[in-house]
């Protein structure tokens, strides 16, 4: 059953439970972070925490749980919702109270939903996706998991307008992540991926990706590449906790890699699966 999560309080999902006054409604002033359960297992569970600490400490947001207190509140939201496949949304604000930039001086608010997770459309995962490139217009520290997401919206949403799954970021003609991806290409046999820096949020998948890239010897390299080098990779493909690895085989409506999903694309989601079927 799909069921969400208030200050220590498990609630049905459609609920009232969001004073008017909550931070992350009247400011976005807050973090979050979206796990995935296979087979009832977290993956990659550890990791999301440690990313979720960092955002928070960066935004200064006052946590008093530990790592493990989030870990078992997340163990526990899964085993409740009796979902094995699903992912947990789990956001905490800056609190309740009366609107005013300033920090208040209230507790943070805990917030998680546990909904199914839903594989990707069978066509998608097997033909890949097209996108678009987009004007990268975010902030200057989007290591941050932020609830601020405006400016990722709207390139989706530009995505989608022009039939597309993706909005690939564009900045200063330097290819950043996805509106909620990171962004790997494979040229003459080497995947190559941008290095971590303020202006990408490290993801956990492309933390996975590159493991079992390394695991399995494949030429790999963390640098940028500009706009024009993705539009001529050999293959493209995106990562996130909800696409896995998906490749892409169409920008701006021209193909990429003769419009089909590369070959080291589908070997690394095969190793990926792999994984999953481990855990
Ligand atoms: C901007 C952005 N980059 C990258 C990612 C991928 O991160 P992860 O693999 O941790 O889901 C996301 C996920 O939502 C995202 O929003």
């Amino acid at each position: 059953m799909e069921l969400g999560y208030i200050n220590g309080k498990f609630v049905s999902l459609d609920e009232n439970v969001l004073p008017i006054d909550e931070r992350g409604h009247q400011f976005g002033d807050g973090v979050y972070e979206v796990i995935r359960f296979y087979n009832g297992k977290p993956f990659m569970l550890m990791e999301h925490l440690e990313r979720l600490v960092k955002s928070a400490n960066a935004i200064r947001l006052p946590i008093t749980d530990t790592l493990d207190d989030f870990r078992k509140l997340i163990l526990t939201a899964a085993e409740k919702s009796q979902l094995s496949e699903c992912n947990v949304y789990l956001q905490i604000t800056r609190g309740i109270a009366t609107r005013n930039h300033l920090f208040p001086d209230v507790p943070v608010s805990i917030t998680m939903t546990v909904r199914e997770a839903k594989p990707l459309v069978r066509e998608l995962r097997e033909k890949g996706a097209a996108v678009i490139t987009h004007p990268d217009e975010r902030w200057v520290n989007c290591y941050i998991k932020s609830l601020n997401l405006l400016p990722n919206i709207l390139a989706k949403q530009a995505a989608h307008d022009a039939g597309c799954f993706e909005a690939i970021l564009v900045r200063d003609g330097i290819v950043t992540e996805g509106s909620s991806s990171n962004v790997f290409i494979v040229k003459d046999g080497t995947v190559i991926t941008p290095p971590l820096s303020k202006r990408i949020l490290a993801g956990i998948t492309r933390m996975a990706v590159i493991e079992i890239i390394r695991e399995s010897g494949v030429p790999y390299a963390e640098k940028d590449f500009s706009e024009t080098e993705l539009l001529n990779a050999d293959e493209v493909f995106i990562t996130s906790t909800t696409a896995e690895i998906l490749p892409v085989v169409s920008i701006n409506g021209s193909k990429i890699g003769g419009g089909l999903p590369g070959e080291i694309t589908k070997r690394l989601y095969q190793k990926f699966q792999e994984r999953i079927s481990k855990l």
